[in-house]
């Protein structure tokens, strides 16, 4: 297989394509899909088709700078690593080689609550800032442990992930045989074929230990087992009144993620937010709502002077980056783009998708004719009008 540094290997497309020669079927599908009729999942990139940019010519920009803050931490470039949960399956101790990979760079990692190393773990693994997002799975004192966990780790913020009150429908999955592969039972043979055909996979797999329970979800009687996620995530939606409650346990900097409106978004920064990630989960939750880029603006509006206010869901280039940030994001988290670094070749995967990225909004800053990232704002963009 090609190696992620190979001189072909120039777009977060050619990520995916060798994540997909690498990963078994449900697995690369499980990061690659989204819910019911996928309409959600292709909205979110077409969606950067159809904003324009309006570049600035004859502007020297032989250097551009890429820092700006998030919650106060200055980040090298305007791009974090979202949560993507069970990341161990795409790579031997998977979460831990995307914080490295983030902390080298100069950003942000976000662990998931549904991670499949220990949280304090992932935190020694990057000298950067880490984040730790949170379900309520198993509910309220079961959160309390991983946020206590969680603040003497020395993670810096708080993710709370408000568009979860149930799994989305990912038929991918289903068509798969995901929760059948997971729980290991014997309606799980049929589907085998896909694990065996990737003999690499299955062999890095079994050394890393197989398949193990979440180390982050400690329940009365052990920590979560894969097999019981989805029946898990149908009783952990989180409330205002949960966000509240969190808010108050952490004692620190919560982000509210998921976001899909202005009013919802007003509703996060009235409970405590500090920032706000417009986020459709990456069109993995409910199929059929607008494209994050559209509802940005109105976002922007609303709370964008009492917030920090962060993108996500369809990111694929530096371009659309900044996209986003003319349209006011202050930074974009990914999600995909990374996770098939990961599923390629661990580390260097993430490494290599991130410094995709950087490159490109070098590049593209350097072509708009605008040298700072902070500098970026609406002139630089023609909208449509819908
Ligand atoms: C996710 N996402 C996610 N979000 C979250 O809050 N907790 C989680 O455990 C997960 N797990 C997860 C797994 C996989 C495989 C993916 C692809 C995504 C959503 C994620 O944080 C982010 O919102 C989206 O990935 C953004 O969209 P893009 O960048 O993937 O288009």
């Amino acid at each position: 297989m090609p190696s992620v540094d190979a001189p072909g290997v120039i777009t977060i497309a050619d990520l995916r394509r060798l994540a997909k020669r690498r990963l078994p079927r449900a697995v690369f599908d499980y990061i690659d899909g989204g819910a019911e009729r996928e309409i959600t999942l292709g909205e979110n990139t077409r969606a950067f088709d159809r904003v324009l940019f309006r570049p600035r010519s004859a502007v020297p920009t032989y250097s551009c700078d890429l820092t700006t803050t998030v919650l106060g931490q200055t980040i090298a470039l305007p791009v974090l690593l979202a949560p993507v949960g069970s990341s161990r399956l795409f790579w031997p101790r998977g979460e831990e080689h995307a914080a490295r990979a983030a902390g080298k760079a100069g950003t942000v990692y976000t662990l998931s609550t549904l991670s499949g190393c220990r949280l304090e773990d992932v935190r020694a693994a990057t000298a950067g800032p880490a984040w730790y997002q949170l379900y309520l799975v198993g509910g309220r004192d079961v959160a309390l442990g991983a946020i206590a966990r969680a603040k003497a780790a020395g993670y810096n913020a708080l993710v709370v992930t408000i568009d979860t009150p149930v799994a989305g429908l990912r038929e991918r999955d289903w068509r798969n045989g995901i929760e059948q592969l997971l729980a290991r039972d014997l309606r799980s043979l049929p589907y085998a074929w896909q694990i065996l055909a990737r003999p690499g996979w299955l062999v890095s797999f079994l050394r890393d230990g197989g398949l193990m329970a979440f180390p982050n979800i400690e329940l009365p009687g052990g920590p979560m087992p894969y097999a019981d996620v989805g029946a898990a995530l149908k009783q952990s939606m989180v409330s205002w009144n949960d966000f509240r409650w969190i808010r108050d346990a952490w004692a620190g900097p919560v982000v509210a993620k998921g976001a899909h409106t202005a009013d919802d978004a007003r509703k996060a920064v009235d409970h405590g937010a500090d920032a706000v990630v417009v986020s459709n989960h990456g069109g993995r939750q409910l199929d059929g709502v607008a494209a994050t880029l559209r509802v940005l603006p109105e976002v922007v509006e609303a709370v964008g002077s009492r917030t920090e206010v962060l993108f996500d869901s369809g990111v694929r280039r530096g371009g659309d980056v900044v996209k986003a940030l003319a349209l006011g994001a202050r930074a974009v988290l990914v999600g995909r783009a990374y996770a098939y670094g990961l599923g390629a070749a661990g580390e260097a995967g993430v490494a290599r998708a991130i410094e995709i990225l950087r490159s490109d909004i070098v590049r593209t800053l350097q072509l708009l004719g605008c040298s700072s990232v902070r500098a970026m704002d609406r002139s630089y963009v023609a909208v449509p009008p819908d």
